[in-house]
């Protein structure tokens, strides 16, 4: 699936370097979060792969928030760095709020900048935040018709939920979706999900949506991504998404498998949003 999408994407990092301009992303790392590491390595690799310019800043746990945000004013000031990102979660002693907000929005490929996020949502985006938009990718290019249909995401995170309420239901092809959301306080959650023509599940939960919540030929696509005991393998654990796959995929006519559905579609629209801004920053977009 995000092999089409990365062909296209070749084509232009090929273009923009035939005009002398490398495309570069940078990813932030501040502390040794396991998770965070491997998802910020798979940042990195693939932008290598793709021929980018790749930065990796890795600082330390202890950091301190004036540190961070002198990093992020070389960042917004570089012009090799086309667009980058800080990886959350951050240690406590940080404000997530006060660093999004000093990152250069023309450079805020994760799409968590408040003038991003608003562009977004009036349908006049700078960016599209990377996870909602390899959701919406996926539906496009599995030909599944969103126009006038019933979407139910569920969980309401500014990183999912929210924002992919808000493309949904959008003007234009790939959206054009009746949307409802429901979360952790929504009464009688399974009587709305099972209303869902396409059920977006975003809650964090291991295994939170079982067969009894989801509609006959129904299409569910899993964004969790959650590690559990698993005594049987080597690790002593897996990843399990936020949907019993075993027992949905019976019902489902089309179902998004965790690893491997959403997790990399979501990295590559991060790399299609990095090379949008090296090419409105070389004036070809
Ligand atoms: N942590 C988990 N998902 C994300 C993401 O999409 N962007 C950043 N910056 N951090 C994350």
């Amino acid at each position: 699936m995000s092999e089409s999408i990365y062909a296209e994407l070749r084509e232009r990092i090929s273009s923009l370097k035939s005009k002398g301009v490398t495309p570069g992303l940078a990813v932030v790392l501040v502390g040794d979060d396991p998770a965070s590491e491997v998802y910020v390595r798979m940042k990195g690799k693939k932008c290598e792969e793709l021929g980018m310019h790749s930065v990796t800043v890795a600082m330390p746990g202890d950091a301190t928030q004036a540190d961070l945000l002198k990093k992020i004013g070389e960042l917004n000031g570089d012009g090799s760095i086309h667009g980058f990102l800080v990886q959350l979660p951050l240690p406590p002693h940080i404000d997530e709020k006060t660093v999004i907000n000093a990152i250069d929005p023309k450079k805020d490929v994760d799409c968590f900048h408040p003038v991003n996020v608003g562009k977004m949502l009036i349908g006049e985006p700078e960016f599209l935040p990377a996870t909602p938009a390899g959701v919406q990718q996926m539906l496009v290019r599995s030909g599944v018709e969103t126009k006038g249909k019933h979407v139910v995401v569920v969980g309401r995170s500014n990183i999912v939920g929210k924002p992919m309420a808000a493309m949904m239901m959008q003007k234009g092809d790939g959206a054009d979706s009746t949307v409802t959301v429901v979360h952790s306080r929504t009464r009688d959650l399974p009587s709305v999900t099972r209303l869902a023509d396409i059920l977006i599940v975003a809650m964090g939960k291991a295994n939170f949506v079982t067969a009894d919540m989801v509609k006959e030929g129904a299409v569910v696509i899993d964004v969790g991504t959650n590690r559990v005991d698993d005594p049987g393998s080597p690790k002593g654990s897996k990843l399990v998404g936020d949907v019993d796959f075993e027992v949905v995929k019976g019902k489902a006519s089309a179902i998004s498998p965790v690893p491997g559905g959403v997790g990399p579609m979501t990295i590559c629209m991060l790399m299609a949003n990095a090379v949008s801004a090296a090419e409105r920053a070389a004036g070809t977009r």
